[in-house]
């Protein structure tokens, strides 16, 4: 397949949020109509969002979800999540509730997912075959406004190849989509860099959060009551069935094997040196860099941000993921992130 590749100027696409409406140029709306032409007659298009770049499809067209499918690789029952332009629509598609409207006023548009019982407007093949589907109203202008065009939902999993970390630049999609859809959008760097944080509604004032993300469980509290899914935070034990089924598949992952350390620099050193592993990559918080290079100067470092910055963090890591991969290291050694805030989704 040849697949078309259009580059929208991010900053001309961020107009929208100064003057509080669309104010996108002729050219990137011109780029955009065509983009949703594709959507409309059950084509793939990749597009930007505040999280990841997404690979997206008419989420109310069968054979549109079985192709995003196939060019991801991934298991036809790992359910899309399908995205709309304003939080209203989430009405069409799914049967919605006050909480739905209590987290669509503070969070929405912007990068939380909210699962709900599902309308008979959204085909199996789009939910994987559940009875609930994923709605969530992305905040990049791009997104929306290609959303809008179409006239429907646009079903969109993260767009790398299943199990590989999401894409959070279009080079990254490039690398792992090109031919396998109709057309790629580059619309810059993804601002956040970490998928959305999902919830189930689960009751009047009960959510239950599926993935960590942006949108933290302190936030999510002063909305609701949140329950931590058992594998946000441990494997699925044998015979466990996952809340959400993309829990039980291998994703976000590099190629080297990672290991996550808890302990201080003189810890996390210590450990490395006594591994004995030559061909290794060490990822380490920036004010680290002298000292490290000092201790294991064999080592290939790579600086993930400040310790205190999570945002920072959470923006590179992906990109880094992607960065090492490309060269074959043994194994990749990482400082745990702490579970509070944001930590807990990197
Ligand atoms: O930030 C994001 O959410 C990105 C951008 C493109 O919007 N999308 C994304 O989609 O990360 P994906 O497909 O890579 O991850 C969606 C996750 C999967 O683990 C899937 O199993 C789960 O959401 N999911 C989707 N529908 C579900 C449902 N009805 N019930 C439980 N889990 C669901
Ligand atoms: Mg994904």
């Amino acid at each position: 397949m040849k697949t078309k590749l259009v580059k929208i100027e991010p900053e001309r696409a961020n107009c929208s949020d100064i003057l509080g409406q669309n104010a996108l140029s002729a050219e990137a709306e011109a780029a955009l109509v065509s983009a949703a032409n594709v959507i409309k007659s059950g084509g793939l298009v990749i597009f930007p969002t505040e999280t990841v770049y997404g690979l997206g499809g008419d989420a109310t067209n069968p054979d549109a979800a079985r192709k995003i499918y196939e060019a991801k690789g991934r298991p036809s029952d790992n359910p899309l999540i399908i995205h709309i332009s304003s939080p209203e629509e989430a009405e069409k598609y799914a049967h919605t509730t006050a909480l739905y409207y209590k987290l669509a006023d503070r969070f929405m548009p912007g990068p939380l997912t909210v699962i709900m019982d599902s309308r008979e407007t959204i085909p199996e093949a789009t939910r994987g075959g559940l009875k609930t589907v994923a709605v969530r109203c992305p905040e990049n202008p791009i997104a929306r406004e290609l959303i809008r065009l179409s006239q429907t939902a646009i079903a969109a999993p993260s767009a790398n190849l299943s199990g590989s970390p999401s894409p959070t630049k279009a080079e990254h999609v490039i690398d792992d989509m090109l031919g396998r859809v109709d057309m790629i959008i580059d619309g810059g760097d993804c601002d956040f860099g970490l998928e959305s944080t999902i919830v189930k509604i689960e009751g009047e004032n009960k959510l239950c959060l599926l993935r960590p993300g942006k949108i933290t469980v302190a936030d999510l509290s002063d909305i609701a009551d949140v329950e931590i899914a058992g594998a946000v935070m441990s494997e699925l034990k044998a015979g466990e069935t996952a809340l959400s089924p993309g829990m039980k598949y291998r994703h976000y992952a590099p190629r080297a094997p990672m290991v996550l350390l808890d302990g201080n620099s003189e810890e996390i050193i210590n450990y490395i040196k006594k591994s004995g592993q030559s061909n290794a990559s060490v990822i380490i918080y920036s004010e680290d860099k002298e000292h490290f290079e000092k201790a294991i100067p064999r080592l290939s470092l790579y600086s993930i941000g400040n310790r205190s910055d999570k945002v920072a963090q959470a923006h590179a890591l992906f990109s880094l993921l992607r960065e090492i991969d490309k060269k074959h290291y043994d194994i990749i050694y990482a400082p745990l992130p702490s579970d509070d805030g944001i930590g807990l989704a990197l």
